[in-house]
Order: structure tokens, then C-alpha cells, then sequence
């Protein structure tokens, strides 16, 4: 759909420092002619204007039109969901719970009043939660609403292990299951460098740092940025999974998807490894857990569930 001679048509909704990176970093690998709509309309042109410049000094033929008008989103290939709070200091990504779903859920519904044939990809915190609303509204299948996690927090443990042993991230094979927060599953007894377990590699306490660490990778960041969080990571991790729908790539990577009895859960948005290519979610791919893994994607699991439970009991209140 969105590859050969189709001009493929993303939009962005948030011009924020998440939702501008995605923008700057699709068009300069030349995905897709690209709307970026804010409430605030000027934030977007401006932003708009900046990377269409810049595309043209860099010799690459996409243009980004920034406005706060859904109509120019009509027909989109993908929408990207940035939009919504992010993190301060001291905060957690459930903190955001109600104010998000608020704008998720409105948002979404505009978006795909517009572009009904498109594959929603949600980067709002805290992004399950918020996949799972955005898909409940949407109406749409669950391999058209996919949920951006387990891509970054898989950078993050590569990038840790990587400076640990002094050898290049790309050596790395690591991937993060679960939740996106304090609960996400980084896969030990999975991990590789070089095709060695890195169990062999270093000692079990500095393992269990790294995993911390990386559990805790967004709020490092947001404790040193002090104004907001993470953006770089997170929009090129967004990028990514676009480049996987919309060049139809066909690769496996870990990202927010709504399970129907894979990994033993049904009807909840949770980080699994997925197959995705031009039609969203081709294929969730059940992974071989050891014994620590299962228990703490089932306890992640339980977190997840529970925080979709308190909202739909907060809002309902
Ligand atoms: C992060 O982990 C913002 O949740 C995002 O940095």
C-alpha cells in the first residue's frame, strides 16, 4: 500500500520535541510526504517550514506542512500520536495516565475520522495504556494500532551493555518485553554480544545494574533535561517502526501490541516482538521465556492491566 509508486502520506499529530524529531527524521530518510498538526497552528507551520528547509539543503524532495487542521491529515498511509504531557521530574509515566487519555482518545477519533484506512502508531505515555484507548476508539483492527516501547527501551539496554563491555552497540542483541516503565522486562537470558550470552560476560550484579538502569533509562533523562523527557531516542525508535510499515520491511521488533491470547494474556496492549510490514502487526512472535523472564513479564502484565483498571475506574467515577 504505502510503498512502489504510491506517495505515501504521513501525519503527526503533536509538534512537540517528540512528535518535531519524527517529523525531521522521516523526511530526511525520504518516507513519506508528512503533515505535522499541533493545536498550536503556528508551532506547527514554523516547525514545518524549518524541516522542509533543511530537506532542500539536503536534496531530498519531501516537503512537511505544518497546521492545526485534521482536514489536511485526510488519507494518511500512518498517524503518529505524539501528542499529550510529558514527564517532569519526580514523575512517573503513570502519572500522565488521566490527562492523556483524554487527548489520546480525542485525538484518535479525529484522526481516523479523516484517514479511516490508516495504521495508528502511539508514542504517548504511558504508551500500552494509551494504544489500548487509541484502539478502542479507533475502531480499527488490532494490526492497524501499534504502540512505540520495546524499540527504545531495547536501544537503551544495547547502549548500556555495549559501554559496559567497550564494544559497538550494533554488537548487541538485546530486547525489552512488558510494560514501558519501571516494570518493562529487559530479556537477559536472551541477550547476546556477539553471539555470546551475556551471562558469560559479566557478573550477575552488574547485569542486574544495567537492568535497573535501563528500567529506569526515561527518568535518568528527564531528571538531567529537568524541563521535559527524552526525545532523540524516542523519535528515532518512532521512526523505525515507520520505516518497517511503510518500506513493508518485514522485521521483527518489540513494540506495544493488543494480545489475543498470545503469551498467555487476552484484550490488553502489552510490549511483545512483532512481525511489521505494510499492514501493521503482521505477525506477534512468541518468544521462548526462561523461568526469571516469564515471571517478570507476567508481573509486568499485572501492571499494566491494573493501570488500565484504574483509569476506567477514575473516568467512570
Ligand atoms: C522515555 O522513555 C519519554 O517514555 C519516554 O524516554
Amino acid at each position: 500500500m504505502a510503498s512502489g509508486n504510491h506517495k505515501a502520506k504521513l501525519s503527526i499529530i503533536g509538534a512537540g520535541n517528540v512528535g518535531s524529531h519524527v517529523a525531521v527524521y522521516a523526511a530526511g530518510k525520504d518516507l513519506a510526504d508528512i503533515v505535522l498538526l499541533d493545536q498550536n497552528a503556528d508551532k506547527a507551520r514554523g516547525t514545518g517550514l524549518d524541516i522542509t528547509q533543511a530537506m532542500a539543503m539536503a536534496n531530498i524532495d519531501r516537503v512537511v506542512t505544518g497546521t492545526g487542521d485534521y482536514a489536511a491529515t485526510a488519507g494518511s498511509d500512518v498517524v503518529v500520536i505524539t501528542a499529550g504531557l510529558a514527564r517532569k521530574p519526580g514523575m512517573s509515566r503513570d502519572d500522565l495516565l488521566e490527562a492523556n487519555a483524554g487527548i489520546v482518545q480525542a485525538v484518535t477519533r479525529e484522526a481516523v475520522r479523516h484517514s479511516p484506512g490508516c495504521i495508528l502508531v502511539v508514542v504517548t505515555n504511558p504508551v500500552n495504556t494509551m494504544a489500548q484507548l487509541a484502539y478502542e476508539v479507533s475502531g480499527l483492527p488490532r494490526e492497524r494500532v501499534i504502540g512505540v516501547s520495546g524499540v527504545l527501551d531495547s536501544a537503551r539496554f544495547k547502549a548500556f551493555i555495549a559501554e559496559e563491555l567497550s564494544v559497538g552497540a550494533s554488537r548487541v542483541d538485546a530486547v525489552v518485553l512488558g510494560d514501558h516503565g519501571a516494570q518493562m522486562v529487559p530479556l537477559v537470558d536472551h541477550c547476546q554480544v556477539n553471539g555470546v550470552p551475556i551471562g558469560n560476560l559479566m557478573s550477575p550484579e552488574r547485569i542486574a545494574a544495567i537492568v535497573e538502569r535501563v528500567r529506569h533509562g526515561g527518568s535518568e533523562i528527564v531528571n538531567l533535561l529537568k524541563t521535559g523527557s527524552a526525545y532523540y531516542a524516542p523519535g528515532t525508535a518512532t521512526v523505525e517502526l515507520l520505516e518497517c510499515i511503510l518500506k513493508d520491511r518485514q522485521v521483527t521488533i518489540p513494540c506495544a501490541v493488543y494480545l489475543e491470547g498470545e503469551y498467555g494474556v487476552d484484550g490488553l496492549y502489552v510490549g511483545v516482538p512483532a512481525l511489521i510490514g505494510a499492514a501493521g502487526v503482521e505477525k506477534v512472535i512468541q518468544l521462548n521465556l526462561s523461568a526469571t523472564e516469564q515471571r517478570d513479564f507476567d508481573l509486568s502484565v499485572v501492571h499494566i492491566r491494573e493501570r488500565l483498571d484504574t483509569l476506567r475506574a477514575n473516568t467512570r467515577a
